[in-house]
């Protein structure tokens, strides 16, 4: 093990609640997701979701490389045992699952085969117009390992998720908007500002009904319509039983920003 830091973490913003911006720094190799960096990043998003005075979470990497997917040289010589004993992805890449708080990938650059899978994992996903997604796994003998297989077609439908995992082409920034893997492109210089507002307008949010309503657009991936729209309003009802629902409802009417008690 070595001390290197494969992720930073640097708190922007001056309000109640700050947006932590987690960095993957391994630029040789164009962040290359290895399991180190893995552990580090499960940990630093564990820790940001944990404490109070953070609202937001972005998750980005370098002008470059998002992330250029997960490290072939570590995944080389491993054999199906060992990939089974580990047990390998599914011990450490799927902690952003557990985060309750909003995060926003920002791309630039390459996000390919686990890069795009973990970019897929956040909430939602701002580009940068030289951003380029992609599952090639196909060609060095494999398939999308944590999630790919899943996510991108319910992000791009049925057949552009096809033509990539199976053709292996990626898609630019552009593409990726028109098909939905996307919420928005920026151009690459303004790409941490317009970033960093998307977080500072949900971060003035009540944090209780932030986490919630991101929960309820989770379950919409994860079951059937009617459970997912039942799930929504017995989440819904519950929001009135907060002193942040009085609060924001009585500040709309009464002409004023809303003051957040956290209750
Ligand atoms: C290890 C990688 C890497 C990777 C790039 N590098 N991607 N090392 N794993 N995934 C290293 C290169 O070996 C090189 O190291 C350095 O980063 C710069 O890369 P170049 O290839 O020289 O850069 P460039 O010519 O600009 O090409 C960029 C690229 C290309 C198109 C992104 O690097 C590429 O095709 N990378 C592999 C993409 C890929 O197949 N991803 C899927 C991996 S499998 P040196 O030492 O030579 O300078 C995967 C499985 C997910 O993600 C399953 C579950 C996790």
């Amino acid at each position: 093990m070595s001390n290197e830091v494969l992720v930073t973490c640097e708190l922007h913003g001056a309000g109640a609640r700050r947006t932590m911006v987690l960095r993957l720094n391994r630029p040789k190799q164009l962040n290359a997701l290895n399991s180190e960096l893995m552990d580090q990043l499960g940990a630093a998003l564990l820790a940001a979701d944990g404490d109070a005075a953070v609202g937001c979470i972005v998750l980005t990497g370098s002008d470059k490389a998002f992330a250029a997917g997960a490290d072939i040289a570590a995944m080389a010589r491993k054999t199906c045992a060992e990939a089974m004993a580990e047990p390998f992805i599914t011990r450490n890449w799927e902690t952003i699952r557990q985060v309750r708080k909003p995060v926003i990938a920002a791309v630039a650059g390459f996000a390919l085969g686990g890069g795009c899978e973990l970019a897929m994992m956040c909430d939602f996903i701002i580009a940068a117009d030289t951003a380029k997604f992609g599952q090639p796994e196909i060609k060095i003998g494999i398939i999308p390992g944590a999630g790919g297989t899943q996510r991108l077609p319910r992000a791009v439908g049925k057949s552009k998720a096809m033509d990539m995992v199976l053709t292996a082409r990626m898609m630019d920034a552009a593409e990726a908007e028109r098909a939905g893997l996307v919420s928005r492109v920026v151009a690459a210089d303004k790409l941490m500002e317009e970033v960093l507002a998307a977080a500072e307008a949900i971060n003035v949010l009540s944090p209780a009904s932030v986490a919630l309503a991101k929960a309820c657009v989770n379950k919409s991936f994860q079951g059937g319509l009617d459970d997912g729209v039942d799930y929504e309003r017995r989440v819904f009802h519950s929001l009135f039983a907060t002193e942040d629902q009085k609060e924001g409802m009585a500040a709309f009417l009464e002409k004023r920003k809303p003051e957040w008690r956290l209750r």
